[in-house]
């Protein structure tokens, strides 16, 4: 009788502790496919969303000229569809941010309370000086990097970096799926600080022929940027030993 109670008990507090830990994200996770929007359909997030669109997900492709982007969803298919910047942070369980990182500001003053309220926001966007400006370039480094700054200009949000370092053109070919060029299969590196975020991105990603691998916090997302020492395509081993070098 004891041992039961105190099964029972630890039963329960099991299932409240998952409850708590699984928190906003449960409800996402619960549902089979995730709806997926995307802020930016240009070259990265067009090549994104039609992924996820060909792995069965709807997936709104949004942007301030959504009219411009009915080839792109003729060609990720039935399951995609476009819309307002505004429609797709509706739609989304997920929401993709693929913009020109100097957009992220704005975006976060414009949707931030709504990107909060997302259990998962994924960071593709990169600042780049030549394309941002060196002033922009110079507040991100100021902020620790890109992982922490994006988090300053979306506060709240529940948010992964990941992507960024692997160019359009890798993302597309093959059909849906990511084609690795090397032989086994090749890590995708990502970054976050909430658990709940985290759980979902490895779930979603894992569905694409990357592994993702967590390389630490935020902070960590400095080295999601294109030309940093963990860019390019390495196993998810590789991915793991470079990490364990980061400061
Ligand atoms: N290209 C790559 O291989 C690659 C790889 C990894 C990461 N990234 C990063 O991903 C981001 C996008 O790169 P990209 O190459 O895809 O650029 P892109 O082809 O120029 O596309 C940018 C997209 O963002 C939209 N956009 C711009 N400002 C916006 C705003 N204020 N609100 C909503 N949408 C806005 C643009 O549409 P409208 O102008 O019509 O709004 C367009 O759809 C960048 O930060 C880049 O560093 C790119």
């Amino acid at each position: 009788m004891t041992n039961t109670f105190c099964l029972s008990r630890r039963r329960i507090l099991e299932v409240s502790t998952a409850t708590l830990v699984l928190g906003p994200a449960s409800k996402a996770l619960a549902q089979a496919p995730l709806k997926i929007a995307t802020i930016g359909a240009g070259n990265e997030g067009g090549a994104l969303g039609t992924i996820f669109a060909k792995l069965g997900h709807p997936v709104m492709f949004s942007s301030r000229h959504p009219e411009q982007l009915n080839d792109l969803v003729a060609t990720a298919g039935p399951n995609a569809r476009a819309g307002s910047v505004a429609d797709a942070v509706a739609f989304g369980d997920i929401v993709f941010l693929v913009v020109p990182y100097s957009a992220v500001e704005q975006i976060g003053r414009d949707y931030g309370k709504a990107l909060a309220a997302k259990p998962l926001v994924v960071d593709v966007s990169n600042p780049s000086a030549a394309r941002d400006g060196d002033a922009l370039a110079k507040w991100v480094d100021e902020q620790g990097g890109a992982g922490l700054a994006t988090a300053k200009l979306l506060p709240g949000a529940h948010i992964v970096r990941a992507f960024n370092n692997f160019g359009h053109n890798g993302l597309h070919g093959n059909e849906v799926l990511i084609k690795p060029t090397l032989a086994q299969t090749v890590g995708v590196p990502m970054a976050g600080d909430d658990a709940q975020a985290i759980a979902l991105a490895t779930k979603l990603f894992k569905e694409t022929r990357f592994e993702p691998v967590l390389i630490g916090g935020l902070a960590k997302g400095k080295y999601l940027v294109p030309g940093s020492v963990i860019s390019g395509e390495h196993t998810p081993d590789e991915l793991r030993k470079i990490a364990a070098s980061l400061k």
